[in-house]
């Protein structure tokens, strides 16, 4: 197996390499890409250093089985013809092509077959926050079809990036040190701040970020389920959270979700309110699953559910989602 990553110096690029190893996928060669940035820098991978390649428009992606990219959607875009080109599978980490109709939209919990309709030779990872949502959405939708989900989520700095961390950082050390901080990642400082707003606004005033919850989760669960977010950014370094509100078809318990999520793939249930049992971000960097936890029904309607979601977004919300795929294609080859 050839693999390649792309953006492997970044934030999720970085993670591929550690989620590839961890999981012993079958790698006989790996290749790795960069702007020219990065290109020449080297990472060890299983006892060895691989330099870094520029991304080019070449051949360099002959022979290569699967491409993970994660370099941004303009690269995506302007690369993807150069990558698929001699068979290799992208998938891809970038929102380029999450909503095209010939581009499956994959977590494999809940839509792993969609991954084996793929004409363009692309299967696309959903945003981090999405993936999250859904594999929680896809255990209560089991008992009774979703028809509404609010959500407001609570997304770590380093969901924009390495840099955006290291920022996030900086800022800490700034403040402490009697300094201004520096801003320039972010629209403002986050440190000891909220902002809510995650990506640009859209004509209905909602964020990008919030329309690709509402559309990929539509997508992902091929369902007519209506979702409204606000996306916060928030001073964690990893891991997302979310408060998430179901309306489903039937009234479900707390008893019987409290079953339905200890058994969903992918899904870890921290639910213990009296001992202060529930998940945290602080807790959560770096873990695979999608921890769940403050279930109860909602005063508020008696078909409606609540509950709070935690998961490592450069983990399930990205490498690891991708890496899964790409296991679930080795697993199921048809
Ligand atoms: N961070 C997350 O939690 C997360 C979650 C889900 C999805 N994603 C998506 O994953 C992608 C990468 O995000 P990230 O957080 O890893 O960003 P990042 O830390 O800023 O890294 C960006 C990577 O892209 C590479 N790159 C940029 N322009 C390039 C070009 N023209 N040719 C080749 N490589 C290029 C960079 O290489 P150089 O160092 O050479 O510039 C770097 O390796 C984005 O599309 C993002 O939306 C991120």
């Amino acid at each position: 197996m050839k693999v390649a990553i792309v953006g492997a110096s970044g934030a999720v690029g970085q993670e591929f390499l550690r989620v590839l190893d961890e999981r012993n996928f079958p790698i006989d060669e790996l290749l790795l890409f960069g702007s020219s940035r990065s290109a020449g820098r080297a990472y060890p991978f299983r006892g060895k250093q691989v330099v870094v390649k520029e991304l080019k428009h070449n051949d360099d992606f002959k022979g290569v089985d699967i491409a993970f990219t994660s370099a941004g959607a303009g690269t995506s875009k302007e690369f993807a013809e150069t990558i698929t080109r001699y068979g290799a599978i992208m998938i891809d980490n970038s929102s380029a092509f999450r909503m095209d109709d010939d581009v499956p939209l994959v977590v494999p919990e809940v839509n792993g077959d969609d991954a084996f309709v793929r004409p363009r030779g692309i299967i696309a990872n959903p945003n981090c926050t999405t993936i999250q949502m859904v594999v929680a959405l896809n255990a209560i939708e089991a008992l009774s079809h979703i028809k509404r989900v609010h959500v407001a989520t609570y997304q770590a700095a380093s969901g924009a990036g390495a840099s955006a961390m290291a920022e996030l950082k900086k800022q800490f050390e700034q403040l402490v040190a009697g300094e201004q901080p520096t801003v320039e990642k972010f629209f403002f400082q986050l440190a000891y701040n909220l902002i809510p707003q995650v990506d640009v606004f859209t004509d209905n005033l909602y964020t990008k970020e919030e329309m690709k919850m509402y559309n990929e989760t539509r997508k992902i669960m091929h369902s007519d389920i209506a979702v409204s977010a606000t996306c916060v950014r928030v001073p964690v370094m990893r891991a997302h959270s979310e408060a998430i509100w179901v309306e489903t078809e039937r009234p479900v318990s707390v008893a019987e979700a409290r079953e339905a999520f200890a058994h969903a793939p992918g899904v870890v249930l921290e639910d213990d309110p009296e001992n202060r049992v529930y998940p945290m971000p602080l807790f959560k960097a770096g873990c695979d699953p999608v921890y769940v936890g403050r279930i109860r029904s909602d005063i508020s309607n008696p078909n409606g559910l609540t509950f709070w979601t935690v998961s490592d977004q450069i983990k399930k919300g990205a490498a690891l989602n991708a890496v899964q795929i790409a296991e679930y294609l080795l697993a199921h080859k048809q």
